[in-house]
């Protein structure tokens, strides 16, 4: 029986991809309320990567959308992460995939380099840059993210009143 799992990673780029990535999003709201996150994906998020302001990349088994996260430049030396999301990826044989969420973090930390390196948004002194990002204070996965070198700095209502969201960040040394 064949073990190949037919998972495949790369930036989101065509209209079909990016049509993909829409419907993705509206299928995986999170804890966010849907009124704003619609707004969020529709008049925000999807119009920027069209831009290249935003930069969306994705995982695939087969034909399927699996995961995504979405970065962006918002100062010198500093990026966004927003909507990192990877969905449990089964074998045929029914084994779940370990290891996928932080090899999409590790892909992640290059294309923030690498999205500040294209705008123009490293200084010329700065050896690395921050990646930040905000989550649900409650959300179980905020383990995930401290165990992938992500410290909390502060936390907001950004979303909803009573409802803080932890910001999150760390650096990434530039190769
Ligand atoms: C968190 C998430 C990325 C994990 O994906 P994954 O493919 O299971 O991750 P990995 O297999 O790489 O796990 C890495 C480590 O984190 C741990 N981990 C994974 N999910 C976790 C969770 N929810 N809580 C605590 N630890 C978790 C794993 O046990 C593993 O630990 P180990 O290295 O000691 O074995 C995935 O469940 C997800 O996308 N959740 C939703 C995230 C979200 O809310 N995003 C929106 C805000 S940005």
């Amino acid at each position: 029986m064949s073990k190949k799992l037919d998972l495949a990673f790369g930036t989101v780029e065509t209209s079909r991809e990016i049509g993909q990535f829409e419907m993705f999003l509206h299928a995986h709201p999170g804890s966010y309320a849907s009124v704003g996150h619609t707004r969020w994906v529709e008049e925000v998020c999807v119009p920027g990567v069209k831009a290249g302001e935003r930069e969306a990349v994705a995982w695939w088994q087969a034909d399927d959308m699996v995961g995504d996260a979405v970065v962006r430049a918002v100062g010198p030396d500093r990026a966004e992460l927003k909507n990192f999301r990877v969905l449990p990826i089964y074998s045929s044989e029914n084994w779940k995939v370990k290891g996928a969420g932080t090899f999409m973090m590790q892909q992640v930390f290059g294309v923030a380099c690498s999205l500040l390196d294209a705008q123009k948004m490293i200084t010329s002194q700065a050896d690395r840059v921050t990646l930040q990002l905000d989550i649900t204070a409650n959300n179980p996965a905020v383990d995930f993210f401290r165990r992938q070198g992500f410290n909390p700095y502060g936390q907001a209502d950004l979303y909803q009143p009573g409802r803080p969201e932890l910001l999150m960040s760390r650096e990434i040394e530039l190769v």
